[in-house]
């Protein structure tokens, strides 16, 4: 049940009945100050400025009208807000009633566009943030019910495969199948860039195959293929490293919409879009004024014939929309391609090309090396992906190993495994993605703070508590009763989860539910130091189901996020 919504229905209803217009917004929100109760609604304040009138009186007279119910207390505090305590028997039977997440996104398809290396390098720290907040999207809107199309709009076209696939042809004939000079995909890339620059006639042939390539060419497209199924396998490595959900199917790179590019240009020539600047097609749209007041037009085609990162996009926005008809498009890309996404979105909306989509861009920030240094090894080279997360099991062992010293070897190196890619992964999610942020394998592998260890920690911590007193969880069955004010914390929180859900859905924001998954575990800390779980009594069977709860929430959370857990640790 999403009890925010609930209670902002509510308060709705007693703001009309208290005297201000019908659909005065309510806004009610988890409450600022501990004093505030559980939720605080602030409607009040902005409906009295509107109608010139006392806002603490028109909040008293809502108060006044509000039904209370599932409510204990509702009360006036501060300037005006309204503070909401929820009834102990309501959170008990919300958790009784809870049959999992309510499936709100049905019949509403979704595209998410992330991960999208550049294939012809490898795959660099850049792409792991889109890899990491795109996963996790794609996992929360799916249990949400959205049908999600994921989207891996690689990099495998463009001028700059003219001389890998003319270096490859080389190597082939030369007799090494290539595969042995793919292994290092950055060494191979400079050595094609190396003989680029220094050799005119290699450069020449380069050239051609572009051009060979776009007209379709069997033997080059043969040659090309093999390169990009090679430099897509180091992906595939480094996704099942990270344990992300995308597979070869998921793959739709900027190559598989060459064929639609000139429809493109004619129609958005149809649309008289398109302006002539120097031989390029270009759209000058009047929002993308420059500082000097020019206008940066978006090019579509240059002036050999040539076609651009924007080309693409505009086929992939056509083809996303009306294939496979997308109610939303959520490009999880990098900060620095604002603009791009701006004047894309823009141009598609001149074109009718977004339909009755929404297409939306959900920027992340920089990741930093620690220090706030750029992120590169310490010859400062590219950090290969497999080394990076390699280096985070492998801390993570030894971690592992001085507080679980009393696991066998095989367990510790699993927990290692699970705790090294959860903590790399946490740590991205945990942040609010617009900000960039610095990467610090000591905070991340903590035990303390909002970490993946002390949520997974926290979980085991809750087996471990079944196994002790010969619980078997999945028989407990009955109704929470919520007494102390510990209890009615941590049953507020659990009640929390789907309006939680429905928010990161809605801003594309997980950090929502890392927010929401570090009060759930410091509640059931607190929980657990005043209420005694294992007492027999009448309070032993409820506060059984609590432990219960918990343990589900971290477990389904930290799942969504793509982030397992262990039993014991
Ligand atoms: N491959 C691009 C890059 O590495 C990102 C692609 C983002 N998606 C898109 N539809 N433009 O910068």
């Amino acid at each position: 049940m999403n009890v925010r919504d609930l209670l902002n229905t509510k308060a709705e209803a007693a703001l009309e009945a208290a005297g201000c217009p019908p659909g005065t917004a309510a806004i009610v929100g988890p409450a600022t100050r501990p004093e505030f109760g559980d939720y605080q609604a602030n409607g009040a304040l902005g409906a009295a400025k509107r109608m010139k009138a006392n806002p603490r009186e028109l909040a008293q007279r809502t108060v006044d009208a509000m039904a209370l119910d599932d409510i204990a207390t509702c009360a006036v505090t501060g300037p005006g807000f309204i503070s909401l305590t929820l009834a102990d028997t309501f959170l008990g039977e919300v958790l009784a009633q809870d049959t999992g997440i309510e499936r709100t996104g049905a019949g509403q398809r979704i595209v998410i566009d992330y991960s999208h290396p550049n294939l012809a390098k490898e795959m660099h720290v850049g792409h792991l943030r889109s890899t990491i907040i795109g996963d996790a999207l794609a996992r929360t809107l799916e249990a949400l019910g959205y049908e999600v199309v994921r989207q891996n709009h690689v990099g495998d076209w463009g001028t700059g495969f003219g001389m890998l696939v003319a270096h490859l042809g080389d190597v082939e004939r030369a007799g090494d199948p290539g595969r042995e000079e793919l292994k290092d995909l950055e060494r191979f890339y400079q050595e094609a860039r190396r003989r680029f620059a220094e050799d005119e006639s290699f450069a020449e042939r380069a050239r051609d195959v572009v051009v060979r390539l776009q007209q379709g060419d069997d033997e080059m497209g043969a040659i090309w293929q093999r390169y990009i199924d090679i430099s897509m396998s180091h992906c595939q490595e480094v996704y099942d490293l990270l344990g992300v959900s995308l597979t070869p199917r998921d793959v739709r790179g900027e190559s598989a919409y060459n064929d639609d590019l000139d429809t493109v240009v004619e129609e958005l020539s149809e649309a008289g879009l398109l302006t002539e600047d120097a031989g390029a097609l270009c759209v000058f749209l009047d929002e993308f004024r420059g500082r000097d007041g020019k206008i940066t037009p978006v090019i579509v085609r240059k002036s050999d014939g040539g076609y651009l990162y924007h080309s693409t996009d505009l086929a992939a926005v056509r083809y996303r929309v009306r294939e496979l008809a997308a109610d939303r498009v959520l490009y999880v890309v990098d900060a620095r391609q604002a603009l791009h996404f701006r004047q894309l979105f823009a141009v598609c909306k001149e074109a009718g090309y977004d339909g009755s989509a929404s297409l939306e861009h959900h920027p992340f920030g920089v990741m930093q090396g620690p220090g706030g240094r750029p992120f590169a090894t310490r010859d400062g080279n590219v950090m290969r992906l497999t080394d990076l997360l390699t280096e985070a099991i492998d801390r993570a062992r030894e971690v592992v190993a001085e507080k679980s010293p009393h696991l066998g070897a095989d367990e510790q190196a699993r927990v290692a495994r699970v705790v090294g890619i959860g903590a790399v992964k946490y740590a991205d999610l945990s942040k609010n993605r617009t900000s960039d942020y610095v990467f610090d394998w000591q905070a991340m592998l903590s035990f303390d703070g909002n970490t993946a260890p002390y949520l997974q920690y926290a979980y085991a911590r809750i087996q471990s508590l079944f196994r002790r007193g010969g619980v078997d969880a999945e028989s407990l069955t009955g109704m929470p009763t919520i007494d102390t004010p510990e209890e009615h914390m941590l049953a507020l929180t659990l009640a929390r989860r789907q309006e939680t859900l429905e928010q990161v859905a809605a801003q594309a924001m997980p950090h929502f539910l890392c927010a929401w998954l570090y009060d759930l575990a410091s509640a059931f800390m607190r929980f657990y130091e005043n209420c005694p779980v294992l007492e027999e009594g009448p309070t032993h069977n409820s506060r059984l189901l609590l432990c219960r709860s918990t343990a589900d929430g971290i477990r389904t959370g930290l799942g969504l996020l793509g982030i397992e857990t262990v039993e014991r640790m």
